[in-house]
């Protein structure tokens, strides 16, 4: 395993679309494990593989109920509303609020290739959409209601 670099805002890399993967083979796997890896390490809740520079349908989220590998992560069903602040590894240093639903469904693959679904709300459910959301080259940044100042959120 392996620490990767974070690509930061600014990459264009992070604003592509990132491409279904075909086949789970030892890159994939590998890829799971350092990003997990660069993850914990950044002490982030969750990473895709775009911001490690790979344009693969690939995330990993932790938020705390141990580590999800999702390949090719579809939200599926969504329901409600909630608006939280949230940050990105890859735009240090910048926090906003930002409407998701409250509930989501997202269907994907393990790194097994057996498909599995996972039921998140709460915080599991925003990391699911901002982690998805990489996968199309969107940013927090870009639905952001207001944004935080840091002092401010460090004063709660
Ligand atoms: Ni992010």
């Amino acid at each position: 395993m392996a620490i990767r670099i974070i690509r930061e805002e600014g990459d264009e890399v992070l604003r592509k679309k990132s491409k279904e993967v075909d086949v789970i083979d030892d890159k994939i796997k590998t890829l799971l494990s350092d990003m997990a890896e660069t993850m914990y390490a950044a002490n982030g809740v969750g990473l895709a593989a775009p911001q490690v520079g790979i344009l693969k349908r690939v995330v990993v989220i932790d938020v705390g109920e141990g580590l999800m590998e999702l390949i090719n992560p579809v939200i599926v069903k969504q329901e409600g509303e909630q608006t939280e602040v949230e940050g990105c590894l890859s735009i240090p240093g910048v926090a906003g609020e930002v409407k998701r639903p409250a509930k989501v469904l997202v269907e994907a693959l393990n790194r097994d290739g057996e498909k599995i679904k996972v039921e998140g709300q709460g915080l599991l459910a925003v990391a699911l959409c901002h982690e998805i959301d990489h996968l199309d080259g969107i940013l927090f940044i870009d639905k952001v209601i207001r944004f935080i100042d840091r002092n401010e959120k460090d004063n709660e």
